[in-house]
C-alpha cells in the first residue's frame, strides 16, 4: 500500500534539518531553460515534483545529473518546446515553463497544468502575461499553444496576486529585448529567491522584494551554482507537528525570517521559541489556546500551504477556533478525514470552525493533496493509537522523507512495510 503508519500520542522531541524549498527550486529549474549552458542547484530537495521537472527538462533536450543533493542541468542541447501531456498534467509548477520556453524557443505547447486539487486553479493570469508579451496564445482540446517570434520588453499590471504568474512574467522578461516593467507582483520569498538566482545568472532586476519589478532583457546568461533556500513550508509543517504533540523540537536551517506569520500563530496558541545559532528551538509544552480567528493571506500573511497543518493542531486544542482560507476556494479536503479521527470541524464556504478537544484517535485516512496529507500525519502523531495515512505519493511531492524527519524528532512513523 502507498501509505504511512504512525503510532501517535507521543511528544516529539529532537532535531531535524530542513530540506531545500520546493516552491523556490521549481521556478529556478524553469529558469535553467533560458540558459544555453550549465546551472547547478545545490541543496536541491529530492522530491517527486523535482523529479517530474527533471523529466520534463530532459524531454526538452536538457541533460540532467545528480550528485547527492546537487542537481546539474545542462541546457545547451535544449531544442524542443513541447511538454508531453503525461508530465504537464501531473504538476502545476510546469506552468512556469511557459515564460522560459517563450524566451528560449519563442514557442511552447503544453497540456493544461495540473497539480494539487485545491480549487479551480485557472491559468488566466498567466495567459494575460503572455499576451502582454505579445505572444499568440490558443487553447484547444486541453492543449495550450503559444508563440512569439521576437519577444520584446513589455509592461504588465497584475489584476490579482499570483505567485506563479509573477514568476512566469519574470521568466518571460529575461530574454525579451529591452526593459520589462511589472506591477502588482507577488512578493513571496520564492519570487525574491528567483530574482536573486537570475541576478547570479547575469540578469539585472530592479525592485526585488517589492510589487514593482523592472527587468532588463539579457540573451547571454552565465553558468551559475546556487544554493536552494530552506523550505519555509516544511519548517512550518514540522513546527505544527511539534505543537500538535506538545513537544520540544529544534529545526536546523529553518528560514525563520520567512516564517513570521506562522510563528505569530504558534505564539498565540501558547508555543514558545527562540532562535539560536541559526536554529529554531520550539517549545510546545504550553500550546493550549485556540485561535478565535485567523486567516490565510498572501505573503507576509499566513501561508495557505500551512492552513491544513494548523487545522490539525487546532483540532486538538480545547475551545473554538475559526480559520478563513482566502487564497484558494476549496482547500478543506482534509476536514472529513480529520473528523474521522475524532476532530470536530465544520466548513462553510471559506470558513472552517473548529471545536477543539484533546483525544483524537488513530484511524485509516486518505491524503487528497500534498499539504493536507502532511496535516494528516500531524493529526496522527497527536492521536492515540495507530493511524494509516493512505496516498503517501501526495506527501512525497513536497517532503523528501517525512518518515525519516519525524523519526529524527522522536516520532513513531514508518512507510507501510507491505509496500
Ligand atoms: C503557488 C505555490 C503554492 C501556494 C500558492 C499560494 C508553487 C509551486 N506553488 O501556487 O504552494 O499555495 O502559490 O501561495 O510555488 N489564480 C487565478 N488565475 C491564475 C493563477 C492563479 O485566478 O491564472 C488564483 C488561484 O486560483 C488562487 C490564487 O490566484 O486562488 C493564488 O494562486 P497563485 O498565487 O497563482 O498560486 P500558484 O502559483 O499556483
Amino acid at each position: 500500500m502507498d501509505s504511512i503508519i504512525i503510532h501517535g500520542g507521543k511528544r516529539l522531541d529532537g532535531t531535524v534539518r530542513i530540506q531545500g524549498s520546493k516552491n523556490a527550486v521549481l521556478p529556478m529549474m524553469s529558469a535553467s531553460v533560458l540558459h544555453d549552458g550549465v546551472t547547478v542547484l545545490e541543496g536541491c530537495p529530492r522530491i517527486s515534483d523535482v523529479c517530474f521537472m527533471t523529466e520534463i527538462l530532459k524531454c526538452l533536450g536538457a541533460q540532467i545529473r545528480w550528485e547527492g543533493h546537487t542537481l546539474f542541468i545542462d541546457g545547451s542541447g535544449i531544442n524542443a518546446s513541447v511538454i508531453p501531456a503525461i508530465y504537464g498534467v501531473q504538476m502545476r509548477s510546469s506552468v512556469t515553463l511557459m515564460g522560459s520556453l517563450l524566451g528560449r524557443m519563442h514557442r511552447f505547447e503544453m497540456p493544461f497544468p495540473g497539480g494539487c486539487v485545491i480549487g479551480k486553479r485557472p491559468v488566466d493570469l498567466h495567459i494575460q502575461v503572455l499576451r502582454s508579451l505579445g505572444a499568440k496564445v490558443e487553447e484547444k482540446d486541453g492543449i495550450l499553444r503559444a508563440s512569439c517570434e521576437s519577444p520584446e520588453g513589455f509592461c504588465h499590471v497584475f489584476k490579482k496576486k499570483s505567485v506563479g504568474a509573477t514568476e512566469n512574467a519574470i521568466l518571460a522578461a529575461v530574454r525579451a529585448k529591452g526593459k520589462t516593467r511589472l506591477s502588482g507582483c507577488s512578493v513571496e520569498p520564492e519570487i525574491i529567491w528567483l530574482c536573486r538566482f537570475l541576478e547570479a545568472m547575469g540578469v539585472t532586476i530592479r525592485g526585488v522584494g517589492t510589487e514593482h519589478l523592472m527587468i532588463t532583457g539579457t540573451v547571454r546568461l552565465k553558468d551559475t551554482a546556487f544554493e536552494v533556500p530552506a523550505d519555509r513550508i516544511v519548517a512550518g509543517t514540522y513546527l505544527m507537528a511539534g505543537a500538535a504533540t506538545r513537544g520540544q523540537i529544534i529545526l536546523e536551517h529553518a528560514p525563520v525570517d520567512e516564517m513570521t506569520s506562522i510563528l505569530d500563530a504558534y505564539k498565540k496558541m501558547g508555543g514558545q521559541y527562540e532562535v539560536s545559532s541559526g536554529k529554531l528551538v520550539a517549545d510546545s509544552r504550553g500550546v493550549q489556546k485556540p485561535l478565535p480567528y485567523i486567516e490565510t493571506d498572501v505573503y507576509p500573511g499566513l501561508p495557505t500551504d500551512l492552513q491544513s497543518p494548523l487545522l490539525a493542531v487546532l483540532a486538538g486544542i480545547p475551545g473554538s477556533s475559526h480559520v478563513r482560507e482566502t487564497v484558494f476556494e476549496d482547500r478543506y479536503k482534509i476536514i472529513p478525514q480529520l473528523n474521522r479521527m475524532g476532530a470536530s470541524v465544520t466548513v462553510s464556504g471559506r470558513d472552517a470552525y473548529v471545536e477543539g478537544q484533546p483525544g483524537l484517535h488513530g484511524e485509516k485516512v486518505s491524503a487528497r493533496e500534498l499539504r493536507g496529507g502532511a496535516a494528516l500525519v500531524i493529526a496522527a502523531l497527536s492521536a492515540q493509537g495507530e493511524s494509516q495515512v493512505l496516498n503517501r505519493h501526495y506527501i512525497e511531492r513536497g517532503y523528501e522523507d517525512i518518515c525519516k524527519d519525524i523519526c529524527s524528532l522522536g516520532g513513531e512513523i514508518r512507510i507501510d512495510k507491505d509496500d
